[in-house]
């Protein structure tokens, strides 16, 4: 709802004055996949060797958010989706402030992966679908969260009680029953141009 006594106010600084300093452009990485997939390691990695390059970058990480921003949120689709929501709005302010920003969230529904990528601008925007099958991620099982899934003791588990809706049309595809961390960093680099 528009609050008719609210006032956006535009300040002296521009968006390209910021990025001419930093010499990058605002942009977000948007990791997607099955918890387990590998979305925080890579998102890891490469947050790594984009400083090494110069370039700043900061992740924003399903986990990490859960226990702050977003702590009062859980599982059920509002919840996710509301989830998804208050992350795009932190990445519009990232990405105007001229940041690097890599995003990484089971993000399981289409809709709202479209809804970040409207609402983020396409231009800025790059889907990454982080690839694993459920029987690699259920093997990995580094937080052993897929076995209390299985136990019930945990519910709208994505992959086990609640759907993952694949991309159908991602900018990057990371396989990483393929490739491994460096690999899939490198594979990242040299698909954007972070230049300015
Ligand atoms: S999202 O679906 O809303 O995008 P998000 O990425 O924020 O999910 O959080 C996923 C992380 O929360 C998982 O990596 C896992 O550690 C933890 N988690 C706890 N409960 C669930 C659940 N029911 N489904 C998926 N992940 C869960």
């Amino acid at each position: 709802m528009v609050n008719k006594n609210i006032f956006y106010s535009n300040g002296k600084v521009t968006y390209n004055e910021r990025c001419k300093i930093l010499h990058q452009k605002g942009m977000v990485l948007w990791f997607t996949g099955l918890s387990g997939s590998g979305k925080s390691t890579i998102a890891i990695e490469l947050e790594k060797q984009l400083i090494e390059l110069k370039k700043i970058s900061y992740r924003l990480d399903g986990d990490n958010i859960r226990t702050g921003l977003n702590s009062d949120l859980g599982f059920s689709i509002e919840d996710r989706d509301e989830n998804i929501r208050r992350i795009t709005e932190v990445c519009t302010l990232f990405k105007d402030a001229g940041i690097i920003t890599l995003v990484s969230f089971i993000s399981p529904f289409r809709k709202m992966r479209e809804y970040a990528k409207e609402r983020i601008g396409k231009d800025s925007f790059y889907e990454i679908y982080v690839k694993a099958d459920l029987e690699t991620c259920k093997k990995r099982d580094t937080k052993g969260l897929y076995k209390k899934a299985e136990n019930n003791e945990i519910e709208n588990f994505t992959g086990i009680s609640s759907n993952y809706e694949e991309p159908e049309n991602p900018d990057i595809i990371i396989d990483t029953t393929k490739l491994n961390v460096k690999e899939a960093v490198k594979k990242i680099i040299e698909s954007i141009n972070f230049d300015f």
